[in-house]
């Protein structure tokens, strides 16, 4: 059963409009990220299943109940955003215990889904504190502790690791993940970082400019992009001219510049249709160096030279030339790094490519 549901969503503001028609089904206890660089109409799209902006045209239906016309304080939604304040002249459990009041639980049971929610977020000793007496992840802990706490039908995340430092932030989104998996409620998620989105994503929704990109599973977004924009967007990727000039079993035959006939497998070309022009997609983990003259055994290899190289602590990314064509390369660093200038074989595996219409 479906969660979430919008059915052909727009939303303008004045002459601009911020998101294209859009339809989306969000399965139920599923984990779903909204991914998208700055602008492209994530928290627009988040505000409208919260009820707090009004979609211009389309449906929105929660466990299968239009609520178009339900204000937000009856949608039974947990919020969280970015910088989501907690009361500072509150309590943390008075914080947490906020939605509760005002459902008119009584106060024992309050009390007890309180500790309980404090449990869950792994912070059952604060409830006496007050916010400012917590550390910013700690904070946001709370702030999800109070989402939660209600019950809600579904929670609605905007970007509320993003105020985190680094290392807090790869550590909150796994204990968010935890958490979720926990009690199971769909979760709508809206990040720009695309490492976030595939570590804790059930299902990915790729967004540009108002528009949904891809929708799918992580492996499949990420290893068979729908477009450019997906291909680029989600890690870096070669993309090279080619034409698609027929079959071989499970194979398209791509002739592509610089690599010349290359049997991508039709899975990943699944929007391949007819032949003529297409697009050759390399991820640049895919491409390795070698020392030129390494034996090749069923990959592909061409002669390059590095232009570039960007040490990037475990791994290094090089930029390379092959004939007229320039490369991107992300390698793990077994020995030693290849220097700039080095002559070096390009390995590729026809395997790791996918392919799309040429646009
Ligand atoms: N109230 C508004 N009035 C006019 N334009 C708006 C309004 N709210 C958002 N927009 C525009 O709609 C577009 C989408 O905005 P939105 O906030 O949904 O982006 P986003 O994907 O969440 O970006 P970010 O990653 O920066 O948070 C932007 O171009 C924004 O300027
Ligand atoms: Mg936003």
């Amino acid at each position: 059963m479906s969660s979430v549901t919008l059915t052909d969503i727009v939303k303008r503001f004045e002459a601009f409009t911020a998101v294209h028609k859009t339809s989306l089904d969000i399965p139920d206890g599923a984990f779903v990220t909204l991914l998208g660089p700055s602008g492209c109409g994530k928290t627009t799209t988040l505000r409208m299943v919260a009820g707090l902006l009004d979609p211009t045209e389309g449906e929105i239906l929660i466990k299968g109940r239009k609520v178009n016309d339900v204000p937000i304080h009856k949608r039974n939604l947990g919020l969280v955003f970015q910088n989501y304040a907690l009361f500072p002249h509150k309590t943390i459990a008075e914080n947490v215990a906020f939605g509760l009041k005002y459902r008119g639980v009584a106060k024992e049971d309050a009390r007890k889904r309180v500790q309980e929610a404090l449990d869950l977020v792994q912070l059952p000793g604060v409830g006496d504190r007050y916010p400012k007496q917590l550390s910013g992840g700690q904070q946001q802990r709370i702030a999800l502790a109070r989402a939660i706490v209600i019950e809600p039908d579904v929670l609605l995340l905007d970007e509320p690791l993003s105020a985190l430092d680094a290392n807090l932030r790869e550590d909150m989104r796994v204990e968010l993940k935890r958490i979720q998996e926990r009690i199971g409620v769909t979760t709508i998620f809206v990040t720009h970082d695309q490492s976030e989105a595939l570590a804790m994503s059930d299902q990915i929704v790729v967004m540009s400019n108002g528009r949904v990109e891809q929708v799918g599973p992580p492996e499949q977004v990420y290893n068979t992009p729908a477009s450019e924009f997906v291909a680029n967007f989600l890690g870096a990727s070669n993309i090279l001219p080619a034409r698609h000039v027929g079959s071989d079993g499970d194979a398209v035959l791509l002739d592509a510049d610089t690599f010349g006939r290359v049997a991508v497998p039709a899975a990943k070309a699944p929007n391949l249709a007819s032949e003529g022009p297409a697009k050759l997609v390399i991820r640049a983990e895919k491409l390795q160096l070698a020392p030129s003259g390494t034996p090749v055994n069923g990959e592909l290899a061409i002669d390059a030279t590095v232009e570039t190289v960007d040490y990037q602590g475990q791994a290094v990314r090089y930029f390379v030339r092959a004939g007229h064509t320039q490369l991107q390369a992300i390698n793990m660093i077994d020995e030693r790094p290849f220097s700039e200038g080095a002559q070096v074989s390009l390995r590729l595996r026809p395997r790791d490519c996918a392919a799309l219409p040429a646009s």
